[in-house]
């Protein structure tokens, strides 16, 4: 399908035959992944497949070794995660950062905090625009904890919930999410996909990593199989078969998808 270039295109991400490696390891090997305009897109594979990586990518984390980016038709260099911000991504990643001894309004505020007063650089903190502001974005989540609270007193996934919130701050137009669901009861898992519904309804672009096929598969538009920093093929969200799934997180593409893609080349 022909791509419509710039912000009305169909694609907000497009990363290109991204390969990168750690040394010996390669852990991303000519991947393709496109994101689609206000879908979620999942992203799955087994553990060591490379989605962290690939993403890591995306959020400025990590410098791919070959590859093109574009965010919304424009071919981007995204070398820090101060650029990638700037370029309407925010990511949650695998292992969460969050301040436990500070409280949920520093937290969400962490590295960006309100100033007040007639030099910016030297002013003092706003901590009350800052809690009216924490308080309002946790109520449009309908996420129901204290600010004042420090974070190390929050369940899991109360935590979990504060911090996909935090990358809600600047208004986004891309959230990626790496494993939200991953230390949460069955309840927390709920709250995160309601989130993420939530999100989806703002107009946000969504990549979300899982090892849960089944919220994997409720949430997501289409799915992404990763395969020893192979891709393994795209597929739709609505039919998707747990089993295909699966084949292609054990052995990659399936050989008849991967000649049919090396006949259209
Ligand atoms: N900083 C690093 N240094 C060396 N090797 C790395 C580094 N980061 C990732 N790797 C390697 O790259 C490969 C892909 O890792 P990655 O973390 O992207 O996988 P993943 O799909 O996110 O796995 P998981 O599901 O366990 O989170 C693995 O072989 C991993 O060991
Ligand atoms: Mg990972």
């Amino acid at each position: 399908m022909a791509n419509v270039s710039g912000r009305d295109g169909e694609y907000v991400v497009e990363m290109e035959g991204i390969t990168k490696t750690f040394g010996e390891v390669v852990a991303l090997e000519d991947v393709t992944l496109r994101l689609r305009r206000n879908e979620v897109l999942a992203l799955a594979g087994d553990n060591g497949a490379g989605k962290s990586t690939l993403i890591k990518c995306l959020a400025g984390a990590l410098q791919p070794d070959s590859g093109t980016i574009r965010i919304d038709g424009d071919v981007v260099s995204i070398d820090t995660p101060r650029r990638a911000k700037d370029l309407g991504i925010e990511t949650t990643f695998q292992d969460l950062a969050v301040a436990g001894n500070l409280t949920v309004t520093q937290n969400i505020f962490l590295g960006r905090e309100m100033v007040t007063g007639p030099n910016s650089l030297l002013g003092i903190l706003d901590k009350k625009s800052m809690r009216k502001r924490a308080r309002e974005l946790l109520d449009d989540l309908e996420i129901d904890v204290d600010i004042d609270e420090k974070v190390e007193n929050l369940s899991g996934g109360e935590r979990q919930l504060v911090s996909i919130s935090r990358t809600l701050l600047s208004d986004p137009e891309i959230v990626i999410m790496d494993e939200p669901t991953s230390a949460l009861s069955v309840e927390g898992a709920e709250r995160v996909l309601e989130l993420i519904a939530r999100m989806q309804s703002q107009g946000i672009s969504i990549i979300l990593i899982s090892h849960n096929l089944d919220y994997v598969r409720r949430a997501a538009d289409r799915i992404h199989v990763l395969h020893q920093g192979h891709s393994a093929g795209v597929i739709d969200g609505d039919d998707a078969d747990q089993d295909d799934i699966v084949k292609r997180m054990v052995g990659g593409m399936p050989e008849e998808e991967r000649n049919e893609r090396a006949a259209d080349a």
